[in-house]
């Protein structure tokens, strides 16, 4: 039976551009959503911009335009860097739009009649220059704990101490640079302390409907039976506030984390006015659909608290599961500007990458856990080329133009019992498991194991040799067949990583858009198909030194406004994964790292020139305790080898020997440089006098 499936992907922010972070979740949600529609489902992918808040009013006015005209703009950005990643939304929609505001002023009215909604006064800085309350990441002072100067009001980010931003010493306003003041002010909350909502909570995250270690994690959060750490949540902003106003609460706005998850249900209706859909169908609070938000981990707390306590309580479904991911890193560090691996999906698609292979590489690394995954770019370029066009592409390049030469472009029939295909018939069923459970980097391995296993039978048969060979044509004809039934079968499995090739693929092949019941099947024989049509190229790895370089940004970060300073409500733990400005210095080593360097004074006692070699220099290095090292070393345009015989100078002893052409280079001599290129020069270290030969240096 069929299925009906309504999935969402996090809304991003309307303040800023798509990056490849984003993209592990967007690729992540289109690949699973993919997977459903080929298998006959019916399910909808619905996601939206989150356009409210005081980050995008500000950014507004800086850049002098209305907020309006902001998120309209971003709108466009950044549908066009999903699309051109392939994210196959069934609907892009806004918060800003009349949907999301009929949703949520029901939401808020219902919870208002159940009696969760509470009013209170609180005290809260106030910006007297720029006449606004200020959220707390737009407040800046000294740390209370450790003295740290320029922290924002919620967390030290030199001593990691959480704290309110009354705390601060010295407090100021990072807009206006003034001197906040305390104000009172009216404030909405949604009473998450209430019986009822612990009650429902407790029994809800530990359902099945939350990954164990998410799930765990909700358990601390909710604290011992008994004991509910649960605090009511403050739903309301004062003017000016770029967002919906409480409708029976005029200059009060909704907080924007408040309609951002109402947001999903603004998006599905907006689709379902436009293809005929029941909208209550999918959110009544019996409904057999399934609802599944895809989520980074530092979102959770809204996701598996506020946002089904919302629901529950004022008459809406709740999720069916909530699946969230890690946060990507870039080479082993977190991304950064200065380093250029903060990587925007613009630059990636400008730079000539193709969409799909990240695609592919962030299948490859996809599990249904919480852990980070790294985007290690050697990798990166190594499992494309060898996997997609090394093993993929090439089944199909090697026999599909005999086909069409040879045997005027019609298959002969398959050998069903071939063990390469039914090896992957066999694993369809099992990869299609994997796949609905989110668990697509060992479907990605059991594909490829196929793959190998389809190429160990295009080289056993040796199309290109039976081609040569008179009186062939019977076992040509049947291994190209062959190998191309291998071909399609397998871009059955990888269709929902790769669209746009299985979409060359259908063409080529001449064959109806594939479906995932297409795996049970093979092509008859006399089957027509086109020309050969070529599918994808390889990385070429300039292309990354090129991206990268794109993205660098030559200064340090300027001191901005934070990325998003409404995330100040995101619990204490969320806010390690925050987009903090880095140091160009990292990432950091540590002093065991360092340790590992074994640094030792040593003597020059010889240094000769190397015949054909017009950057290097042969140096044997004395390293006390009749130890001799030969070295060579790249300062032939600096000095003289005469001139340096007798010195002391520095080497990384335990450096791993290296044959070079000219002989083994058994470790290193430390130099200076500028690596600006102003000041031309090499400059070798010297220890102070009293150094001995074989010296530890550290
Ligand atoms: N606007 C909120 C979500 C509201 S959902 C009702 C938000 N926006 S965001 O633009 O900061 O992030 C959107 C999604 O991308 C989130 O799920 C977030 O976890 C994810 N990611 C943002 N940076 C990421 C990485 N570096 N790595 C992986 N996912 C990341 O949060
Ligand atoms: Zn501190």
């Amino acid at each position: 039976m069929s299925r009906k499936i309504l999935v969402t992907s996090a809304l991003p922010y309307a303040n800023g551009a798509i990056h490849l972070g984003h993209l592990v979740e967007y690729i992540q949600t289109d690949i699973w959503v993919r997977f459903q529609k080929m298998s006959g489902n019916e399910c909808w992918y619905v996601c939206a911009d989150d356009t409210h808040g005081t980050p995008i009013m500000l950014r507004a006015e800086k850049e002098g335009i209305t907020p309006e005209q902001l998120i309209e703009r971003v709108h466009g950005e950044h549908f066009r860097d999903f699309s051109g990643f392939l994210v196959g939304f069934d609907n892009y929609h806004s918060t800003h739009s009349p949907e999301n505001r009929e949703c949520a002023n029901t939401i808020y009215s219902r919870l208002r009649a159940a009696g969760l909604i509470d009013v209170r006064t609180i005290e809260q800085y106030y910006d007297p220059v720029k006449q606004l309350f200020l959220p707390d990441r737009f407040i800046k002072g000294e740390c209370p704990k450790c003295g740290a100067k320029d922290q924002y009001g919620d967390n030290c980010e030199s001593c990691g101490a959480a704290y309110a931003p009354t705390d601060l010493k010295g407090p100021y306003s990072a807009i206006s640079g003034a001197k906040p003041e305390l104000r009172n002010s009216e404030h909405y909350f949604f009473k998450l302390s209430d019986p009822r909502c612990e009650a429902f909570l407790r029994q809800y995250t530990s359902s099945g409907v939350l990954q164990n270690e998410a799930a765990n994690k909700m358990q601390e959060w909710l604290g011992a039976p008994g004991d509910n750490k649960l605090t009511d949540w403050d739903i309301s902003r004062d003017a000016p506030y770029f967002g919906f106003e409480i409708p029976d609460a005029p200059g009060k706005y909704f907080y924007v984390w408040l309609d951002a998850p109402i947001g999903y249900m603004g998006s599905f209706k907006n689709l379902c006015a436009r293809q005929g859909l029941d909208f209550d169908e999918f959110f009544k609070p019996d409904s057999q659909t399934e609802l599944y938000h895809f989520i980074g981990k530092d979102i959770l707390y809204f996701h598996a608290l506020f946002w089904p306590a919302e629901l529950q309580h004022a008459g809406f479904r709740t999720p069916t599961k909530i699946f969230a991911h890690g946060f990507l890193t870039v080479d082993g560090a977190k991304m950064s500007k200065s380093r250029g691996t903060f990587i925007t999906a613009e630059s990636f698609l400008n730079t000539g990458l193709n969409p799909e292979w990240l695609r592919y590489y962030f299948a490859a690394k996809l599990s249904n856990t919480m852990e980070d995954i790294d985007l290690n770019f050697e990798d990166f370029v190594a499992r494309v080329n060898s996997d997609l066009v090394g093993k993929y592409v090439n089944i199909a390049s090697r026999s599909a133009g005999f086909i069409a030469k040879r045997f005027n472009g019609q298959l002969a029939p398959a050998n069903a019992d071939l063990p390469a295909i039914k090896a992957i018939q066999e694993a369809a069923p099992r990869i299609a498991e994997l796949y609905e459970a989110r668990e697509f980097g060992k479907a990605v391995r059991e594909i490829m194991a196929l793959t190998d296993g389809a190429n160990q039978y295009v080289d056993s048969v040796k199309p290109w040799e039976l081609a040569k060979q008179e009186g062939k044509e019977v076992e040509l004809h049947a291994a190209c067949s062959n190998s191309l039934n291998l071909f399609r079968l397998l871009t059955v499995l990888l269709k929902p990583i790769l669209p746009v090739v299985a979409g060359k693929v259908e063409q080529f092949m001449n064959i109806a858009p594939l479906a995932w019941a297409d795996a049970r099947t093979l092509l008859a024989g006399g089957h027509a198909i086109n020309a050969y049509e070529h599918l994808m190229t390889r990385v070429d790895p300039k292309l990354i030194e090129k991206l990268v370089e794109a993205n660098k940004e030559s200064l340090a970060p300027a001191a901005e406004a934070p990325k998003q300073a409404e995330s100040q409500q995101r619990h204490a733990q969320h806010q390690q994964n925050e987009v903090k400005a880095e140091s160009p210095w990292e990432p950091f080593c540590n002093i065991d790292d360092f340790m590992k360097v074994d640094l030792r004074i040593a003597r020059i006692a010889n240094a000769e020139h190397v015949d054909g070699a017009d950057k290097l220099v042969r140096l044997t290095l004395d390293l006390g305790n009749d130890e001799t090292r030969n070295v060579f070393a790249g300062i032939k345009a600096a000095y003289d080898p005469a001139q340096l015989i007798g010195r002391l100078t520095v080497m990384v002893a335990n450096l791993a020997p290296r044959k070079m052409k000219f002989g083994l280079s058994e470790g290193m001599v430390l130099a200076a440089s500028d690596t600006t290129g102003q000041t031309p020069g090499i400059f070798l270290l010297s220890p102070d006098s009293g150094a001995q030969p074989g010296m530890r240096v550290k």
